[in-house]
């Protein structure tokens, strides 16, 4: 057992998503055909790669862009043209008072997190132990780990049935305080992992709570607008002074570019520039350098609204239909999916634990996540923790039409054979 330091103990921690990680590369690399209907990948749209495609071919042809672009460090603020197109094209369309002093690149908009939350949560003039306040759980599994110290706190939600089967989570603004303990608001909108998107008016209510207590509020906007768009109904986005506004370039189809964007006032902006020098030298170029003309001329944009939302909520529409088939009988529930890419399915009265269901159906060659690791901060028992799953519907058509229908018989057979 290695001697390692209370901080080196915290952020190395075997953490149930990285066994659960670990657990899904296993049995991805078991020869076995899996159907991978867990994890957080986006889909491979051959249209929006083709513009990937052309975009690195431009700079591999023009005379010395791509020798700049992998030959020196960029700024740790990040690539300057990415986040000058990226200012020009917020303000212009939401008219946001955005400019380049407004804009950090990172890492992924995880390393953002990790910088943000362990800045606005913790110990505090060697005191208070401030805490981060997710106002509506289910949340982001990957907020779970992020924060040094146990700085989370989560709110139960209520829960309107919009029709049988089809369900939505709401913010429960009876249930949020805001103490001295409160170092900030974090939401992802669209959620992952159940597709909801806030209304305008919850948003708003957060926003006025966050000025009234003087801390920030951070919206995950990693799937929302303007980019990559993964939104299905009309959604204002919300930006000011004290609200922090986290985007990325993964889920538009450059995951592996690791690029996040941090929108925010300037000294936040500096801070996280100053971590960015410290952990990383400068944030990595190559994500910026591909997508920098698509930004400035907009098409970004219009990718996002033609190609990617349409393809995705196909999918969201097609796999519920085919749930809803598949369950027939079932006490079942589905988040409407409002945006993301995931169904969040609630197994009321399931006589087997989320976990247990994940295993049975591993075995059976599907992978999804159990719903009871979405839960950050939400320390309450609530037996709703392990009634749900979470399936990813963004692969191709096949993989996830034979995923849905294990998983549809293996919850028939749970609740027949209780
Ligand atoms: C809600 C949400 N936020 C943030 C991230 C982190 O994405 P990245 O670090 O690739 O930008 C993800 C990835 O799955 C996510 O689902």
């Amino acid at each position: 057992m290695l001697n390692v330091s209370e901080f080196g103990k915290k952020i190395a921690e075997a953490s149930g998503i990285s066994r659960l990680m670990e657990d899904l590369g296993h049995a991805l690399s078991s020869g076995r055909d899996m159907l991978m209907l867990g994890g957080g990948n986006p889909a491979h749209i051959p249209r929006v790669q083709e513009r990937f495609r052309e975009s690195m071919q431009k700079l591999l042809e023009s005379g010395g862009e791509f020798e700049r672009a992998i030959g020196n460090y960029d700024p740790p603020q990040g690539n300057k043209e990415f986040i000058e197109a990226v200012a020009r094209l917020l303000a212009d369309e939401f008219d946001w008072e955005i400019e380049p002093k407004n804009i950090a690149l990172t890492n992924g908009s995880q390393s953002a997190f990790f910088i943000l939350f362990n800045m606005f949560a913790g110990t505090f003039e060697g005191r208070t132990n401030k805490k981060i306040l997710f106002p509506l759980a289910p949340e982001y599994i990957g907020y779970c780990d992020v924060g040094l110290e146990d700085g989370f706190v989560a709110s139960k939600p209520e829960i309107e049935h919009i029709s049988e089967h089809i369900f939505k989570y709401h913010i429960d603004f009876d249930r949020i305080n805001i103490t001295d303990e409160i170092g900030a608001i974090c939401v992802s909108r669209p959620t992952n992992p159940t597709g909801n998107v806030l209304t305008d008016s919850e948003i708003e209510k957060l926003s006025e709570l966050a000025l009234a207590n003087d801390i920030p509020l951070i919206v995950d906007n990693a799937y929302g607008t303007p980019f990559p768009n993964i939104i299905f109904t009309e959604a204002k986005p919300l930006w000011n002074e004290h609200t922090i506004v986290c985007m990325s370039l993964s889920k538009l189809g450059l995951p592996a570019a690791r690029t996040g964007i941090v929108i925010a006032g300037e000294e936040i902006i500096d801070m996280v520039s100053r971590v960015n020098a410290n952990m990383n030298l400068a944030p990595g170029s190559l994500g910026a350098a591909i997508a920098t003309n698509l930004v400035r001329s907009g098409e970004i944009i219009h990718l996002s609204r033609e190609v990617i939302r349409p393809f995705y909520e196909k999918k969201a529409g097609d796999a519920v239909q085919q749930l809803c088939d598949g369950l027939d009988g079932i006490d079942f529930h589905i988040h409407k999916p409002e945006g993301a890419f995931f169904l969040w399915l609630w197994l009321r009265g399931l006589p087997i634990t989320d976990h247990e269901l994940y295993e049975r159906l591993k075995k059976r060659g599907v992978l999804i996540v159990p719903g009871h690791y979405f839960f950050p901060g939400l320390k309450a028992e609530w037996k709703h923790k392990n009634e749900c799953i979470r399936i990813n519907y963004a692969q191709d058509k096949e993989i996830v039409s034979a995923g849905l229908k294990i998983i549809a018989d293996e919850v028939k057979i749970a609740y027949v054979s209780a």
